[in-house]
């Protein structure tokens, strides 16, 4: 059992110990059922106070029981919660720290609560595309009215329990404690002045009167404002109707309401894809052969080379982490510029508010420069985001060698080379890892860090852990050819080059794929980060990719120096400082003289196979990666996928997709493109993955 059961005095006292945030699994459950049966027995308790352990009161379900029936199993929270409501004892609930979910839920079932101040306290199940389970919906309106109640369940944001404890005619709280430390002695004060209470005289929130007093008015607009903000998710507005229902219900009705909507729910598409994205975020942190306690490298200082567009970006992660970071260049007006871009950033937050004045001077007071390796010898961490090209990293990688003390991790943010290559330039590959982040640096979420045959376990671990202090989500990849992002976005857009040679427009593909949920299309994109990246390196790859069969319009408009947005024109027009993507008649035209040229008549293409050609040629090189050890499971490219890559986060990722849409179907349609002459019919055969999985009625999953 993860809860404890003491008694002081007249006061019984369990306490929930199933770190690291007491979650209410089974083994709580029954622990604080069985404690809670002891108190009711002894006749010397006149109260009971229920609290928890270590760092949080309680933060709700246990993630390890989700979805599983372990998670129903009885005591399940709903029976926990009755049974606290049904105690012939007063019940007082402790709370500090984390109170969230079913947490407060139980809390709510309590008699009394008191709170310490600087609780997080929140119902985030909408997060998770769902709506409370345990009564939030139907107890929370009643103790906090419903409007804030509302916004609190809409939003799943943490609210602070001073705050909470303010409001006028809250019935959340009876007592906000003086300080966390003194809130255990202040809730067994509190429960010592109402021993004794019995029956009737013991208060349940359920009995509390739940209206708003503009009634259905409000309702109706609440879900105006709600279904404007949430239009792929359903669960916002199912947190509206389930607060109404308390306001329309008898309190045991509502609940039933409540668990018929949150069922339905749990079904749902949108609902399966975000707590598949929970698991998978916290499953990337978790490397199969890397232990989680494997002894980690202190990390105090980070020294940066190259002040360009990632080198800033890179050093702004650290520095609103409170890490130093020293950025060495080779001329000082590289540096100027470098740390003018650093500042100018930093000012654009301090301009809107994001930032405080204070909090930017103490960044830029951690900011260092230096045209000298010898300034650099004592860091813990370098990360090289020099050019582009081998010999630069070459010379890099040497000095570090010759100058960096030992024992420092050594990183490349290279996106194309081979991480064995770099590591090879110098005496301690075991030091050499890769650090692949994504533009803007100081803003996308995710890191790839690229694991070299001879990269040290802690350096992995080191890095994993710094990646969770700057806030990004890591997911480690194997040395291939574009790590596990850019090598399957190379198949997505060779299908959309392919498209375009049958038959499609620019502005169809994008419509399709951003319809289907992408931030942005292929098409879009590329103008956005400029069309001359991939063709530079189609340029430095021509050997390599002679016997790929790729469409030649996107080298065709780069010949026509349309690279993009920064040239004012790439796959679309744009006004002058203007970002709207404006269809042009030139590069349809280009587009049908070399379909001419191909001897491709057109044809009408369904926005149907736009998507799934786009999606599926990211599967099934993802099932490649698999196969091929580059990524050791598939949450990991689903991670990928929606952190850095704009995939529609409702959906889960683009394997998590597949599984939904059932791996047979795919790889049928993918036997069908193969059938296509104009497509790559080889690329187009299901990778073995996908076919061992479909012959055994499996899923990625
Ligand atoms: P950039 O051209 O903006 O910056 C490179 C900087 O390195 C320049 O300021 C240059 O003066 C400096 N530099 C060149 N040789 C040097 C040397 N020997 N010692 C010290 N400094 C030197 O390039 P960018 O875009 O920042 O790219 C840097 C690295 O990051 C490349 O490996 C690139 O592939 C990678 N990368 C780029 C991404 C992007 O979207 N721009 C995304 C992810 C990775």
């Amino acid at each position: 059992m993860t809860a404890e059961y003491k008694v002081l005095g007249d006061i019984a006292v369990i306490t929930m110990t199933n770190p690291p945030v007491n979650g209410l699994g089974f083994s709580t459950r029954i622990g604080i059922t069985d404690g809670l049966s002891k108190a009711i027995d002894d006749p010397a308790v006149k109260a009971i106070v229920i609290t928890g352990a270590g760092k949080a009161f309680s933060g709700g379900a246990d993630i390890k029981e989700f979805g599983t029936p372990k998670a129903l199993q009885e005591p399940n929270l709903l029976s926990v919660i009755l049974a606290l409501e049904a105690s012939t004892k007063p019940i007082v609930a402790a709370i500090h720290s984390v109170c969230m979910g079913g947490g407060l839920e139980l809390s709510l079932g309590c008699h009394y609560r008191v709170a310490a101040p600087g609780t997080n306290v929140a119902l985030p199940e909408v997060k998770l595309g769902l709506i409370p389970g345990a009564g939030g919906t139907q107890r929370l309106p009643r103790v906090l009215g419903v409007e804030t109640a509302l916004n609190m369940i809409v939003s799943g944001e943490p609210v602070k329990s001073e705050l909470l404890a303010s409001l006028p005619g809250q019935k959340l709280f009876d007592k906000l404690a003086g300080s966390a430390e003194s809130l255990f002695d202040e809730a067994v004060e509190f429960a010592k002045s109402v021993a004794g209470k019995t029956g009737e005289a013991l208060p349940l929130v359920r009995n509390l009167p739940c209206k708003h007093p503009q009634g259905d008015a409000y309702f109706q607009f609440a879900r105006n404002m709600v279904g404007g903000m949430s239009k792929n998710y359903p669960a916002p507005l199912k947190c509206v109707d389930a607060v109404q229902a308390a306001t329309k219900m008898k309190f045991d009705d509502g609940m039933a309401e409540e668990r018929r909507i949150f069922t339905a729910l749990m079904f749902t598409p949108e609902s399966i894809a975000l707590r598949h994205l929970f698991m998978a975020e916290r499953a990337a942190s978790h490397i199969p052969d890397v232990p989680g306690d494997t002894p980690q490298r202190a990390v105090k200082s980070v020294g940066v080379i190259g002040a360009g567009t990632m080198g800033g970006g890179i050093s702004m992660n650290f520095l609103n982490a409170g890490i130093p970071v020293t950025i060495l260049e080779t001329k000082q007006e590289a540096l100027d510029r470098g740390v003018a871009t650093i500042k100018k950033n930093y000012e654009a937050q301090v301009k809107k508010g994001k930032l405080k004045q204070d909090k930017y001077e103490q960044r830029m007071a951690l900011l260092k420069t230096t045209l000298s390796y010898d300034d650099l010898k004592d860091v813990d961490l370098v990360i090289e985001a020099v050019f582009e090209e081998l010999g630069v990293k070459e010379k890099v990688f040497t000095e570090l060698d010759r100058v960096i003390k030992p024992g420092a991790i050594l990183a490349s943010n290279t996106s194309t080379l081979d991480v064995d290559k770099i590591a090879a330039f110098t005496k301690r590959p075991q030091d050499v890892v890769g650090m692949h982040f994504f533009s803007p640096a100081n803003v996308m979420k995710l890191l790839e860090v690229v694991r070299g045959k001879q990269t040290a376990k802690d350096v992995l671990a080191t890095v994993m852990g710094i990646a969770k202090k700057i806030k990004k989500t890591a997911v480690v990849s194997g040395v291939c050819d574009g790590f596990i992002g850019n090598r399957m976005i190379e198949q997505y857009s060779r299908q959309a080059g392919f498209l375009l040679d049958e038959g499609a427009t620019p502005q169809q593909v994008d419509k399709a794929i951003e319809k289907f949920g992408f931030a942005m299309g292929p098409f879009r994109m590329g103008d956005l980060a400029g069309n001359d990246i991939g063709w530079a390196i189609r340029k430095r790859r021509a050997t390599e990719i002679a016997d790929m069969k790729y469409s030649r319009t996107a080298d065709k408009l780069c010949e026509l120096g349309r690279f993009g947005q920064k040239t004012g024109a790439g796959w679309y027009d744009y006004k002058p400082g203007k970002r709207d993507a404006i269809p042009s008649d030139l590069v349809n035209k280009m587009i049908e003289d070399h379909r001419k040229e191909l001897g491709i008549t057109p044809r009408k293409i369904s926005d149907e196979e736009i998507v799934q050609r786009l999606v599926y040629s990211l599967v099934n090189e993802g099932a490649h990666i698999l196969e091929d050890g580059i990524a050791s499971k598939s949450g990991d490219i689903d991670m990928v996928y929606l952190t850095g890559y704009g995939f529609p986060i409702w959906r889960g990722g683009p394997m998590h997709y597949a599984s939904q849409v059932g791996l047979y179907n795919v790889a049928e349609s993918m036997k069908r493109f193969a059938k296509n002459p104009h497509d790559d019919a080889k690329f187009w055969q299901p990778a073995g993955l996908i076919q061992k999985l479909v012959a055994e009625g499996k899923s990625f999953s």
